[in-house]
């Protein structure tokens, strides 16, 4: 896999295929072989561009990072590879870098797709979680942080499934600093819901039809703040539509993608 050199950090990244640049953000705490099943549907019409982000995977960073941070360590590297403009998709804390991106690269984006994601920042609630969660990863490390969450990424039908032995295995492997990072980072982060009416770039907001932490209502909520949004409902799939649906997935990415593609 190619990586890319910043002053504190490597970056790995996936980059497969040919045609107009599809950039994809994974989520937490994961890397990019959450996308390696769609990218199979994906590569024959696209470039397709899959970064680890710092921290995770085999990108290379002890250093502490925010959402912005994340999102200006991937316009480094889109550019330094000749990848803008692109069109750019997030999956839940990628969604989150994703949109930090839209706020300060428009420019260089021909079309979002929010993936299994929420454009709110995180409640009182939600942040004091996060912080019972970093207590959790110094006290007993990533594979506690696997056990809490696993249950609620993933629809009750993939529990057993190839695609669920992979996420689990991504899950425990990722790193406990980076882990605490990213719960800081996700805690912290802005919130985006007044960008989404402003948006004029083409907007597909993806959701698994059964997922647990960012709902299909979450996902309605969004298209309608977002003009000219559309919405595709990832049946047989829960948090993680593109490793449990990766041909449903992609359909709907392709079918977003020909639209927009001028
Ligand atoms: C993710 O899948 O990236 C996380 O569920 C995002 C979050 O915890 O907010």
């Amino acid at each position: 896999m190619p990586a890319f050199t910043l002053n504190d950090a490597e970056i790995a990244y996936i980059d497969r295929g040919n045609g107009p640049n599809l950039v994809l953000l994974h989520g937490f705490p994961l890397d990019n072989r959450v996308w390696n099943d769609a990218i199979d549907f994906l590569e024959n019409k696209f470039r397709v561009i899959a970064p680890d982000l710092r921290g995770f995977g085999r990108s290379v960073s002890n250093q502490t990072f925010s959402v912005e941070s994340l999102a200006d360590d991937i316009h480094q590297l889109l550019a330094s590879i000749g990848a803008l403009p692109c069109f750019l998709g997030g999956l839940s804390m990628g969604g989150y870098v994703a949109l930090a991106f839209v706020k300060k690269y428009l420019s260089d984006l021909r079309g979002l797709a929010l993936i299994d994601t929420k454009a709110a920042s995180d409640s009182p609630e939600a942040k004091q979680g996060r912080q019972q969660m970093i207590d959790l990863v110094r006290d007993a490390g990533s594979k506690a942080i696997a056990d809490q969450m696993f249950p609620k990424m993933i629809a009750l039908q993939s529990v057993n499934s190839v695609a669920a032995q992979k996420l689990r295995s991504i899950m425990d492997a990722c790193p406990p600093l980076t882990i605490e990072h990213a719960l800081a980072a996700m805690r912290d982060r802005a919130d985006y819901t007044a960008l989404l009416p402003m948006l004029t770039i083409p907007i597909l907001i993806v959701v698994g039809a059964e997922d647990a932490i960012a709902s299909p209502d979450v996902a309605r909520a969004m298209h309608a703040a977002a003009p000219g949004s559309s919405v595709a409902v990832i049946p047989e799939a829960g948090h993680m539509a593109p490793l449990e649906n990766p041909r449903a997935f992609a359909d709907a990415m392709i079918a977003e993608l020909i639209t927009h593609r001028g």
